[in-house]
């Protein structure tokens, strides 16, 4: 190595850590925001997915000089190379998967949506992303919150807002399908034709096919058998935005929560699948919830959770519980659950 080439040696490393810190905050921040748009059915979900993808343009942004730090350590014989090139393709498909779906080009890819191999690509990369870091530790040190260190952070935050404020713009005047997102990014399915409503469930959980006659539903301190749940008819209209990309409204039919459980006391009501997936709601919500048993004047089919669904307006898809078994009030508070479900 040429004495030169030595010494423009160290610029470059600490030109590489800035770089490398930069998208350890994008990264997190991506995520954080990811989940939390998804924790939402309401007006906070756009403002998290507007940071969300400012912060994910900010990271293509970053690409081209990770990619000059990435072919360096590549050039170093070093154990577990392969792993961060893995790491580099998941980020990829993942960012990819999200322009495909908020432009609308690809929405759904075999039976996977983009989004869920957006999400999906994403939570792979993470065990991958933490071992990267670990292994390659970068030191902050005071000159990366330089003047023009902060500066620079600035322009890549200033010139990622406004490249996604233009592509938002770009879709709209062009027309493209993503021009009609609703404002948690989700695509109309269906609306008002039960028959043409996707099916879709939380990670693991699987249709079960239920017999109505052995079929029973606890709730309120007694067993209920479906035709006696059937003939409710407190009706509500309500949208179910499924965390996959679609969302769905349909006018359902069946029975309020609060007239189920009677009067009682408790925190919290919870509700209970077949399955064992279950939600928990605080119990001032009960008259706002409804235990469905039709849609658009139709019973329910097994995939949309026949014999009886849960419809929680405002609330995203996975609040939704279908197959619903038991209905329970008990005294723990509604946030002692996690707040994505596991299974
Ligand atoms: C988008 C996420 C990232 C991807 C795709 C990625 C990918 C890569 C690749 C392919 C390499 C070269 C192979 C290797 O050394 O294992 C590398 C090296 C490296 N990465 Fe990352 N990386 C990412 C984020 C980060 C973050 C967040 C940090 C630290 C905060 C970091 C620190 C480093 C360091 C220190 C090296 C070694 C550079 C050298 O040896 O000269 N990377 N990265
Ligand atoms: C590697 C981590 C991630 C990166 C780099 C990333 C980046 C992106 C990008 C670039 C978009 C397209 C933005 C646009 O043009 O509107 C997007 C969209 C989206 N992402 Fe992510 N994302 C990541 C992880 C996640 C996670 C973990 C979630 C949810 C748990 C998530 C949820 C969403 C949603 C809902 C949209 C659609 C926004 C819309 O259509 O308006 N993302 N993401």
């Amino acid at each position: 190595m040429g004495a030169g080439a030595q010494a423009r040696r160290p610029v470059a490393i600490a030109r590489g850590a800035r770089t490398n810190l930069a998208l350890l905050g994008l990264l997190a921040l991506a995520f954080v925001t990811g989940w939390l748009a998804f924790a939402f059915g309401t007006i906070p979900a756009r403002w998290s997915l507007v940071v969300h993808a400012a912060g994910g343009f900010a990271i293509l942004a970053l690409l081209p000089w990770k990619s000059m730090i990435a072919r360096r350590g590549l050039d170093r014989p070093r154990p577990g190379r392969w792993a961060s090139v893995l790491l580099g393709l998941l980020v990829l498909v993942s960012l990819v998967a999200g322009l495909l779906h908020s432009t609308g080009w690809l929405v759904y890819w075999g039976s996977l949506t983009a989004m869920e191999l957006h999400v999906g690509a994403a939570l792979a990369a993470v065990p991958l992303a933490i071992w990267h870091v670990l292994v390659r530790r970068v030191r902050v040190r005071t000159t990366d919150l330089s003047r023009r260190g902060v500066l620079r952070a600035g322009f890549v935050v200033a010139g990622a807002a406004v490249a996604y404020a233009a592509s938002e713009v770009v879709v709209r005047a062009t027309g493209m399908p993503g021009a009609a997102r609703r404002f948690t990014g989700s695509y109309e399915a269906g609306s008002f034709e039960p028959a043409l409503m996707p099916v879709s469930s939380w990670i693991l959980d699987e249709v079960p096919h239920i017999d109505p006659r052995a079929w029973r539903l606890t709730a309120g301190g007694r067993d209920w058998g479906y035709d006696e749940l059937f003939a409710f008819d407190d009706r509500l209209t309500a949208t179910l935005d499924c965390t996959g990309g679609f969302f769905s409204t349909q006018d359902w039919s069946g029975v309020r929560l609060d007239r189920l459980i009677g009067k009682t006391t408790g925190l919290t009501v919870r509700v209970v699948s077949v399955t064992g997936y279950d939600r928990r709601f605080p119990i001032e919500r009960a008259a706002s919830l409804l235990l469905a048993t039709r849609f658009g004047g139709q019973a329910l089919d097994a995939g949309h959770g026949f014999p009886a669904r849960l419809v929680v307006p405002d609330g995203r898809g996975f609040w939704w519980v279908k197959w619903v078994t038991a209905v329970e009030v008990d005294d723990l508070p509604h946030w002692w659950q996690p707040p994505f479900p596991l299974q």
